[in-house]
């Protein structure tokens, strides 16, 4: 068999990053978490507990009552977000989660909950994880680290087109506005923010395909395995 490697794609938001790994993931035989969606879950719980996220004790009482875990769904054939025992893999993406999650993303020990779940979920290799943060700090020493970028206008076009589909209601501006205030909070922190690692592979998908871009990862793989 093939050796196993650990394979981490961040970057902006939408730029295609899920959308990729789960190729890779399908590909590879590999399994695929989706980090973002473990942040997105822990602020749906302090939304729906009215947490005050800016008291430290508040946080790591409200952290110690959540459970997360990525469950096989074999109907999809997608792992999904479990919060608690409930599945909140849809609901997570509203843009009202959208709204508070780059904020909640950036306290510390939020991020350490996440972090030491992430680290454990890799420790057999095998596995493609997207977010902001697994190649600098979660999976420092990961194998094939991607970097993916695409022009704001294509990836604010791409993420309205799916959230309009979900509320008709929702306008071109709020999704911009979304993405701009979370790339910049997610740049700007102070605890890991998002940056390319120095050993990563930029993949910029504005203008290439699904198979493009697919095509162009597994090459790199190839290179390692
Ligand atoms: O898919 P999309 O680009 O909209 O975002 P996501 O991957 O679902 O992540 C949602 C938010 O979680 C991001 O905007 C970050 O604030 C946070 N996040 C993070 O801080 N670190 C990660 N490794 C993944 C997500
Ligand atoms: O995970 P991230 O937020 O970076 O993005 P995504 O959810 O994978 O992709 C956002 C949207 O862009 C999805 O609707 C994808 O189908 C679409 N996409 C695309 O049109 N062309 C690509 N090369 C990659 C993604």
């Amino acid at each position: 068999a093939r050796k196993k490697i650990i394979i981490t794609i961040d970057g902006w938001s939408s730029c295609g990053k899920s959308t990729l790994a789960k190729q890779l993931a399908k590909e590879l035989n590999y399994v695929y978490i989706d980090s973002g969606a473990m942040y997105r879950a822990i602020t749906l719980y302090f939304l729906r507990n009215h947490v005050d996220w800016t008291d430290t004790q508040e946080v790591q009482k409200a952290l110690e009552d959540i459970q997360l875990e990525f469950r096989y769904n074999e109907n999809s054939l997608q792992s999904e977000m479990y919060l608690n025992d409930e599945n909140v893999e849809y609901v997570i993406r509203d843009l009202v989660v959208a709204e508070k999650v780059s904020e909640i993303a950036a306290i510390k020990d939020v991020r350490t909950f996440a972090v030491n779940q992430q680290q454990e979920m890799g420790r057999k290799k095998g596995i493609v994880m997207d977010g902001r943060d697994i190649g600098t700090v979660v999976f420092p020493k990961a194998e094939l680290k991607i970097f993916m970028t695409a022009d704001n206008k294509i990836r604010v076009e791409r993420r309205f087109k799916e959230l309009f589909e979900k509320n008709p209601n929702i306008t071109i501006e709020e999704v911009k506005n979304n993405l701009e205030m979370r790339d910049y909070i997610d740049s700007h922190r102070e605890v890991s923010p998002l940056r390319q690692a120095d050993d990563a592979r930029v993949l910029d998908n504005s203008k290439i395909g699904m198979d493009e871009q697919l095509k162009l990862a597994l090459s790199w793989v190839h290179e390692l395995i």
